[in-house]
């Protein structure tokens, strides 16, 4: 068994961006990208009152989607703790909300027995000894006034501060499946301020402090130490082909999304994906050996909005049909290439091939190097065969079947669902 067995197996998770930037409502990054120092900061701190929260319709929503697991930001980069940390006083419970919100999301989840995952960010624009680099907020003020400030500040007691949270966070929780620290950025520099990477965190002694308090935990890869992630993760683009260990197997992966562009709620944000994009990223990511963890940014009274609740519902109705196609599956053998237009997944326990057809095209698919090899074939959703036939035939002098290929005939009309899926039976090898 590995770590990242039961991870593989789910395919499908849930991001959750939730914290004070849920108030300006312009992207989680608003305090770097407007320059907003923390004191100016603060007033939303003081407005924070989700009055409408109630993270056990959070978890029902994912649950219905398909979701397996959950990844929580506990904190983000502005510095605000959704728990009741002992060092610190920045936290939701010091706000209007007067709560640890953190347990209640917890609690909710996995009482839908979701897995649990938190975020926690490195960076941290509220800590007064976090140096002032190339994504702060205050990395604009004249040359000299940083150097003063950055003088008093020490990220040795950051450091700490970073381990005491760490341990708060799991050991105060129960299990904690996954923990995602964000993020590292070595190379960068901005008027003479260097970035932050391993040696800013000490993102080794971070790692052996998750892994003595919760051996199974599975970390994400982006604390600058090469080796020591489980996961790779890329984040909102589409790998055309997956990340690869030594030994040629699919490294283990998660691309992270958004429905919209922002991760934290974006009030006028506008770029919304279909929900047939949305369907087909997780189509994508799977057909590819990896897993997708879709991000839904909660308003700042708590509740998810409009717009991403019927992202969810669009997955939740998909989901209910083509489940097989996603969980447990992965990227097909290298022996059956992918016809255009399509994805495949493939469930290796079953053997079942699955032809997710994102462009229907008229009548048939030919299905390249599976002459000879498929028994039965049918559309997931309503269980209803589908014929096909295997000889290179030719009509009035056209190839119809390319040779070594299978021809599905399909209906004319594309079925009634976002992605429709055939179900493919090997024969016995
Ligand atoms: C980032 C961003 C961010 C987001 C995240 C999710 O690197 O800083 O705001 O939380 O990635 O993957």
């Amino acid at each position: 068994m590995k770590r990242t067995d039961w991870f593989a197996e789910a395919r499908f998770g849930l991001f959750i961006h939730w914290g004070l930037y849920a108030l300006p409502a312009r992207h989680e990054w608003v305090m770097s990208s407007e320059r907003i120092a923390p004191e100016a900061y603060r007033t939303y701190f003081e407005r924070f009152d989700p009055d409408l929260f109630d993270p056990r319709e959070w978890a029902r929503a994912a649950k219905a989607a398909g979701m397996r697991y959950v990844v929580v930001t506990a904190k983000h980069h502005e510095g605000f703790c959704l728990w009741d940390s002992k060092v610190t006083d920045y936290k939701a419970t010091n706000t209007p909300a007067k709560r640890d919100l953190l347990r209640g999301i917890v609690d909710a989840f996995r009482a839908e027995g979701l897995r649990i995952g938190l975020y926690y960010s490195l960076l941290d624009w509220h800590h007064p000894d976090f140096t002032i680099d190339p994504h702060h907020p205050l990395r604009d003020l004249p040359t000299e006034e940083i150097e003063r400030l950055n003088a008093k500040r020490d990220m040795r007691r950051y450091r700490k501060y970073m381990r005491d949270q760490v341990r708060e966070l799991l050991t105060g929780y129960g299990k904690i499946d996954i923990l995602w620290f964000d993020f590292s950025y070595p190379e960068l520099s901005y008027r003479g301020l260097p970035g932050k990477g391993r040696d800013d965190w000490d993102s080794a002694a971070l790692v052996r402090l998750a892994r003595r308090l919760q051996p199974d935990i599975i970390l994400d890869n982006r604390l600058d130490l090469p080796g020591a992630g489980d996961i790779e993760t890329p984040e909102q683009f589409q790998p055309d082909e997956p990340p690869r260990l030594p030994d040629g197997s699919i490294a283990p992966w998660e691309g992270c999304q958004t429905l919209s562009g922002s991760w934290g709620y974006h009030r006028d944000e506008a770029t919304w994906k279909s929900d047939k994009q949305c369907i087909e990223l997780l189509v994508r990511h799977v057909a590819r050996g990896g897993n997708l963890i879709m991000n839904v940014g909660p308003t700042s009274r708590g509740y998810l909005d409009g717009r991403a609740l019927a992202k969810l519902d669009a997955y939740a109705r998909w989901m209910a049909l083509h489940e097989r196609a996603i969980r447990g599956c992965t990227m097909a053998p290298p022996e059956f290439p992918e016809p255009n237009g399509a994805r495949y997944t493939w469930n290796p326990a079953t053997r079942r091939l699955y032809v997710h057809i994102v462009d229907w095209p008229f009548q048939h698919l030919h299905l390249p190097g599976l002459s000879g090899k498929v028994a039965y074939a049918q559309l997931l959703h309503d269980g209803s065969e589908i014929a096909f036939d295997e000889r290179a035939t030719q009509v009035c002098g056209h190839g119809a079947t390319p040779k070594g290929a299978v021809t599905l005939h399909l209906p004319v009309r594309k079925p009634d669902v976002e992605i429709p899926v055939v179900e493919v039976f090997l024969k016995e090898s």
